[in-house]
Parts: C-alpha cells; sequence; structure tokens
C-alpha cells in the first residue's frame, strides 16, 4: 500500500518535472535587450496590415482590448509623462532628461531628439495635460505616443511584433497565429516579478546604505510571498487587469494592511500587521505614513499627542544619504503605544495619514520658491505647480478609530 503510494507520488512528480521541462525548453522567454533602448518600430510596418494594426497609440489598442486600456487609463502607468517630471526637465538638458524618460516613456520614439523637440512638448502638454483620449477616440487631438508614457506598446511591442502571456483558455507558449496585428508571441515572461525589474528596482550599485533607492524586486525576493508564488502582478494585475494599483490607493492600502486597537493596563496599543503587501510599506523613499495618537478627557479636552513616522528618509547632499528608516518589512507586526497614559483619561484616538508623495512636496517647493523664483512664467514653472497642487491633493485619512479607556 504504502510502497504503491509513494510510487504514484514519483509518478506524478516525474510527470510534473516532464510538463516543467517541456515549458522550459520551448518558452522563447522575452527576446534579449527587450529593456534596453526599447524599439517598438524597426522600418516600416508590415504593409498589409491596416492603419489601425500600425498605429501604436494606446486609443488603438483600446479599439480591440478595451477592458484592459480601460483600466490602464486610471493607472499612474497612463500619467507617468508627468508635470512633476517634465517641468524639471529644462533645467537638466536633453541628455539627462532622457535617461528619466527610459522609466516614464522608455520607447526609442518616445525619447526626445533635441531640446526644440523637447520645448515642443512641454508646450503641448500645457494645453492637454492628459496624454491620450480617454474615449479612445482615434480622430481627435492625437497626442505623441510620449504623452502616453508607461504604453502599451512600452511593455508589449518590439520590433512591430506583440508580446503577451500565455492565453488564459490554452496556456499556449510560443509564437500564436492571429488575424490581426502578426498575431503574438506568448511567454511566462509576463507573469513573472522580474517583468517589472527593469523599472522598479535599482542596481546594487547604486545603493545607499546598502538599499537602492528603489529596491522593490529585492524586498520581495525576501519576503514568503516570493517562496510562495504571489508575484508583482497577483497583487497589482488580480486576473491579468491593468489596474497598477499602489499607495496612492486607499483601498489597496487597506487591502494590504491589518489594524488592531487594544488596552493593556494604564496605555493603548495599536498595532499594524503588514500582511498582504510583497515589500516594504511603503517601498519608495517618497512615501510618508504617520501614526497620531491623541488621548482625551471625558469631554473630548487632549491630554497629550504621541507621533510616529513610517518612512525611508533620504536626502541629496553632493550624493544621496539614509536619515532613517522605519518602514513595515513584508510580514512585519508592529505596536504604537501610548503611554503612560494621563490621569483622566477617558478616550484614546488613533489615525494613519498617508502622504504618498511627501518627498516631491518638498522638492516642488524648493523649485518653485528657490530655483525658479525670479522665472516670471515658463512652461517649466507652470507644470511643477500643477504638480504642486496635485500632490497635496493626494494626500489622505487611512485609518481612524477612538478607543474607550477602562480603569483596572
Ligand atoms: C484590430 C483589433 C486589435 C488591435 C487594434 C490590437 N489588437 Fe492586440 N490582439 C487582438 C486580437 C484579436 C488578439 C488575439 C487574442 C486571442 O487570441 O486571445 C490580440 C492579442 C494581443 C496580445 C496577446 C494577448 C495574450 O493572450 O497574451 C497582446 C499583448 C496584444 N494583442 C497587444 C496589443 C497592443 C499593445 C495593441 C496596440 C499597440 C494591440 N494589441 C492592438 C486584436 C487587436
Ligand atoms: C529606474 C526607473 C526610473 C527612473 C530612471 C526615473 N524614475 Fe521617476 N519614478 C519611477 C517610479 C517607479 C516611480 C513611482 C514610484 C512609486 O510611486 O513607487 C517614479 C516617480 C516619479 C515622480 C513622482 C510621480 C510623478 O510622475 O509625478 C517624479 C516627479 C519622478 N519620478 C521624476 C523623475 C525624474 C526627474 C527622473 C530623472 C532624473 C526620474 N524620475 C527617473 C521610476 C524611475
Ligand atoms: C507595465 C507593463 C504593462 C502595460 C503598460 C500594459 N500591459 Fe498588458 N500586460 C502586462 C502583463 C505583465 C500582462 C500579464 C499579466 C499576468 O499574466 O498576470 C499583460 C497582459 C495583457 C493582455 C492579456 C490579457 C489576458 O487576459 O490574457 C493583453 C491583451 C494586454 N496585456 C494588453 C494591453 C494593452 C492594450 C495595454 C494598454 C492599454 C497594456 N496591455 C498595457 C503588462 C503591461
Ligand atoms: C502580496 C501583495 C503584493 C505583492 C506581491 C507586491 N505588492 Fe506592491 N503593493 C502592494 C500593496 C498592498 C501596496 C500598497 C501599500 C504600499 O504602498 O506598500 C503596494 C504598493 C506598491 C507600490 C507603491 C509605492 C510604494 O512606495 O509603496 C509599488 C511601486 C509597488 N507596490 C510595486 C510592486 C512590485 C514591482 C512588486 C513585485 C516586485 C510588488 N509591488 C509586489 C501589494 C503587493
Ligand atoms: C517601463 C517602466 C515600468 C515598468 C516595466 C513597470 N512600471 Fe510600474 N511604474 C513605472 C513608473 C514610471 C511609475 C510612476 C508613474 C508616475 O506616477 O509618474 C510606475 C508606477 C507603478 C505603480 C503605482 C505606484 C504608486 O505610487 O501608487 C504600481 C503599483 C506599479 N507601477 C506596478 C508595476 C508592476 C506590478 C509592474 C510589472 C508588471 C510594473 N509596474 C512595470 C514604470 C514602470
Amino acid at each position: 500500500m504504502k510502497f504503491r503510494c509513494g510510487q504514484a507520488w514519483v509518478a506524478m512528480g516525474l510527470a510534473v518535472i516532464g510538463a516543467l521541462l517541456s515549458a522550459a525548453a520551448t518558452d522563447p522567454g522575452l527576446p534579449d535587450g527587450y529593456w534596453d533602448q526599447p524599439q517598438a518600430m524597426v522600418g516600416h510596418a508590415p504593409h498589409a496590415w491596416s492603419k489601425l494594426e500600425k498605429n501604436l497609440r494606446p486609443e488603438a489598442c483600446g479599439q480591440c482590448h478595451i477592458e484592459q486600456f480601460n483600466a490602464w487609463k486610471n493607472s499612474l502607468h497612463a500619467h507617468a509623462y508627468s508635470p512633476g517630471m517634465i517641468g524639471q526637465f529644462p533645467a537638466m538638458g536633453v541628455a539627462d532628461s532622457n535617461d528619466c524618460l527610459n522609466c516614464h516613456a522608455p520607447l526609442q520614439v518616445q525619447k526626445y531628439r533635441d531640446i526644440a523637440d523637447m520645448k515642443g512638448s512641454l508646450d503641448l502638454k500645457l494645453s492637454h495635460p492628459e496624454g491620450f483620449d480617454r474615449q479612445a477616440d482615434l480622430g481627435s487631438k492625437a497626442m505623441p505616443l510620449r504623452h502616453s508614457g508607461v504604453s502599451c506598446a512600452v511593455c508589449h511591442v518590439r520590433g512591430w511584433q506583440r508580446f503577451g502571456p500565455p492565453p488564459k483558455a490554452s496556456g499556449a507558449i510560443g509564437h500564436q497565429q492571429r488575424a490581426v496585428h502578426g498575431g503574438f508571441t506568448a511567454t511566462r515572461a509576463f507573469e513573472q516579478s522580474q517583468f517589472c525589474a527593469s523599472c522598479h528596482q535599482f542596481p546594487d550599485s547604486m545603493a545607499i546604505h546598502g538599499k537602492p533607492l528603489e529596491n522593490t524586486l529585492n524586498e520581495w525576493k525576501q519576503s514568503k510571498f516570493a517562496s510562495r508564488g504571489i508575484t508583482c502582478q497577483t497583487c497589482h494585475m488580480p486576473d491579468r487587469r491593468h489596474e497598477f494599483r499602489g499607495i496612492h490607493d486607499a483601498d489597496m492600502v487597506k487591502k494590504g494592511l491589518t489594524f488592531e486597537l487594544s488596552q493593556r493596563r494604564n496605555s493603548a496599543v495599536f498595532a499594524i500587521t503588514s500582511s498582504w503587501i510583497g515589500h516594504a510599506f511603503p517601498t519608495y523613499v517618497t512615501p510618508e505614513v504617520v501614526v497620531e495618537a491623541t488621548a482625551m478627557d471625558a469631554t473630548g479636552k487632549v491630554l497629550h499627542r504621541w507621533q510616529w513616522e513610517i518612512v525611508r528618509e533620504v536626502i541629496y547632499d553632493g550624493g544621496w544619504k539614509e536619515l532613517r528608516d522605519t518602514r513595515l518589512k513584508a510580514g512585519e507586526h508592529r505596536e504604537f503605544i501610548a503611554a503612560p497614559l494621563p490621569e483622566r483619561t477617558a478616550r484614546v484616538r488613533y489615525r494613519v495619514r498617508v502622504m504618498p508623495d511627501h518627498f516631491y512636496q518638498g522638492v516642488y517647493q524648493g523649485l518653485l520658491f528657490d530655483d525658479m523664483a525670479h522665472v516670471d512664467r515658463s512652461a517649466a514653472k507652470m507644470h511643477i505647480s500643477h504638480a504642486l497642487e496635485r500632490v497635496r491633493r493626494d494626500d489622505y485619512l487611512l485609518y481612524e478609530q477612538t478607543i474607550s479607556i477602562v480603569d483596572d
């Protein structure tokens, strides 16, 4: 009995290994250099193609891939060609600005040819803040591909060919013949966390205090999610939906955390557990999360306040320096204890506030009130002031709860 059972396991094990090997043997992966100087168009498009198939703008993809377009257009990827970034460009010059575009709008056709091209683009974006038509209308105000930032073609098109994950129904890999846009190449690379790394993970050579400014893939590798096969896509593209929700979305953040509030003798204890976040909370250096506790008497009079910041704080001072790192690691449980409670404390209120772009608020204020203070009006200055308005609007209250204190 035992022996047969064992045999079955061995047979099953061999079958699984066989399946893995045959998949590994035929999965084409991404072509070499997929993320180096990516070229969506090389030479002429196949001339049998319709105008629509040759059009790489997201509104064109959206004619057929409606679901992906409708989700993507509300994501930050669609807005990566942002006022806060391009407002800094004229002072940086073409070469350095194109380096920023390596992640924010990386296709060869999205890069600037020269300074006139850059200036024209800044003016155009002032009159058309949205880089594409939300209705997927191909006729009206066609924007250059650059303005749609991390657009469909950035992830899916190289040399006129489409690349995507294995179709859900068949799981097939390799080239798939279809009547439209020459079919596509299916590869499991789209299902792996590594796919996101070229923009969400800086190289180790750029480490500050042992950790690059953006260290998301490494943080994920060190978490229990990596060994359980829970990838970036599992959480950020559930069911392959192109939502890419992150710290700017309160519901997404709530999904990732568990809160508990209780009284322990003469103290109030608020615990946060990072239960569904595959990296540090927050992963980037720009957000700041503030936990506040307020002790009040029966009339609501404030008796005492406590505050904690959850942040990786860095400053640029000739080079980057890390001041502190108080972020929650994946899986970490941390208590924020209000103690000792003053006499007459009747209740304690806890609040958690999230400032997703905290670091940039300082950068934009510095630019507007120092560097650009004497410039009257310029496209760059107007973009930066729009960016400052936007980041202020992005702050939100994540949690608020009050606990009544009983004498013991
Ligand atoms: C005229 C309609 C049409 C247009 C326009 C179009 N596609 Fe497609 N696309 C299709 C069809 C049909 C398929 C095959 C779907 C299938 O077999 O499941 C497909 C397949 C794909 C796939 C593979 C999906 C998978 O299962 O991996 C990707 C990726 C893709 N298209 C991306 C794009 C992008 C990016 C654009 C715009 C640059 C675009 N398509 C424009 C119709 C279109
Ligand atoms: C390695 C990829 C990468 C490069 C290169 C890069 N960024 Fe970013 N940038 C990101 C990512 C990822 C985010 C979003 C971070 C987050 O919210 O976690 C971001 C966010 C931003 C934001 C805040 C959101 C917005 O768009 O308003 C600004 C501003 C910005 N980057 C400016 C720049 C500038 C200026 C440069 C060049 C000096 C640059 N970036 C280079 C990846 C990159
Ligand atoms: C940041 C990269 C990125 C961008 C931008 C992006 N995609 Fe995708 N797309 C992916 C990944 C990754 C997958 C596979 C997700 C998975 O398997 O969990 C995917 C899957 C798909 C699929 C297959 C869907 C399915 O259900 O099988 C289609 C079609 C597609 N994308 C089209 C688009 C279109 C159209 C746009 C623009 C509106 C777009 N994508 C923008 C990364 C991207
Ligand atoms: C287990 C689910 C999960 C996994 C796996 C995961 N994330 Fe997240 N991610 C979240 C949640 C929840 C948030 C919102 C809270 C936060 O900001 O940390 C988030 C936030 C983010 C943010 C917002 C910026 C910030 O500073 O926090 C980025 C960027 C991001 N994730 C990228 C990635 C990438 C890239 C991967 C894969 C290497 C990944 N995530 C894996 C759940 C996940
Ligand atoms: C070509 C570069 C690039 C690739 C590839 C890419 N991203 Fe991004 N991503 C960005 C940039 C740039 C931003 C910031 C956009 C902005 O706000 O300006 C961003 C923003 C995000 C955010 C929102 C962060 C926030 O602050 O709320 C999430 C979540 C995210 N990406 C997840 C992913 C995942 C998951 C993948 C892989 C499937 C991926 N990204 C692939 C460049 C990229």
